[in-house]
């Protein structure tokens, strides 16, 4: 299987993501998001036993490594059908992997087909959507019996608690992870939709400057100011917030809680 499915109708889907994966930079940004979230990831795939015949789908599949891995672990008689708006990073890896078909589309118009897959996932991309709960069911409905969901998806709650932050913080990391709450509800969500087995594996992340993790706000900091100065929207203020934040992103003594990361799985019954 080796044909690309376009969903030209809605692929814009701007929302509320404003990245671009077609430009080089955000391809670095990717890499660098695989290398702190892979061994996580993989962890998650072998607890569920993906295996050999798997036929599985990767929702938001970004870079694509998490594609590749799949792919590798499921073999010819398995398959992996790769969801994103912009597949630009992945259309090497179909052309690798006979067992990889690309859909380019935006998730929330997207329909997947019904009880087809052994295993929905997700990672860093329903936490970015005006849409989830329409991509939940999407995903549960595409499930075939037995099958599993596994999401993997950041809330932004301890950034938000943060009594007296410091001020470049406040400005700008603070309002980036605002809009990170869908993920604190999903366990709940999947119970009340049915679903069995759900489990929910909760991470708590600090931001602490001169780690792998800082490295990889430091890079997206980059974006943000890229992004702002080309879109004629660039303000001092933040700007000189930006530059703050970005140094104390370099800075060993620079520690603050930012995220919690749950790790949710969940079964359709047999
Ligand atoms: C933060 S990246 C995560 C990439 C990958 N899942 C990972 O963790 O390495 C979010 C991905 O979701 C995709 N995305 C964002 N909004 C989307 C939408 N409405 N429909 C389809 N894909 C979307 C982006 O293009 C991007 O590849």
């Amino acid at each position: 299987m080796a044909d690309r499915t376009t969903d030209r109708t809605a692929a814009s889907g701007a929302g509320r993501y404003p990245l671009r994966n077609s430009s080089d930079r955000e391809g670095t940004r990717l890499k660098l998001l695989e290398q702190l979230s892979d061994p996580a990831t993989v962890a998650g795939f072998e607890a569920l036993g993906v295996g050999l015949g798997w036929q599985c789908a990767e929702l938001g599949a970004g870079g694509g490594s998490m594609v590749q891995w799949l792919s590798e672990h499921v073999g010819g008689g398995g398959s992996v059908t790769a969801v994103d708006r912009d597949t630009t990073q992945l259309r090497a890896l179909e052309t690798a992997h006979p067992n990889v078909r690309l859909v380019e589309g935006d998730l929330c118009t997207l329909a997947l087909p019904p009880d087809s897959f052994d295993l929905v996932h997700s990672r860093s991309v329903l936490m970015h959507l005006e849409c989830p709960e329409r991509v939940v069911a999407e995903a549960l409905s595409a499930l075939r019996p037995g099958g599993w969901v596994f999401f993997e998806e950041t809330d932004g709650a301890p950034a938000q608690e943060l009594a007296d932050p410091p001020r470049p913080f406040a400005q700008v990391m603070v309002p980036i992870a605002a809009p990170w709450r869908f993920a604190r509800g999903l366990a709940g969500l999947l119970e009340s939709l049915g679903m069995t087995e759900v489990r929910d594996d909760v991470s708590e992340y600090r931001l602490v400057g001169g780690t792998p993790y800082a490295a990889f706000w430091r890079y997206t900091l980059g974006s943000v100011s890229e992004m702002i100065r080309t879109g004629g929207i660039a303000e001092p203020a933040f700007e000189v917030a930006l530059a703050q934040m970005t140094a104390l992103l370099d800075d060993p003594s620079f520690s603050v809680p930012f995220t919690v990361r749950h790790r949710v799985r969940a079964r359709r019954p047999g």
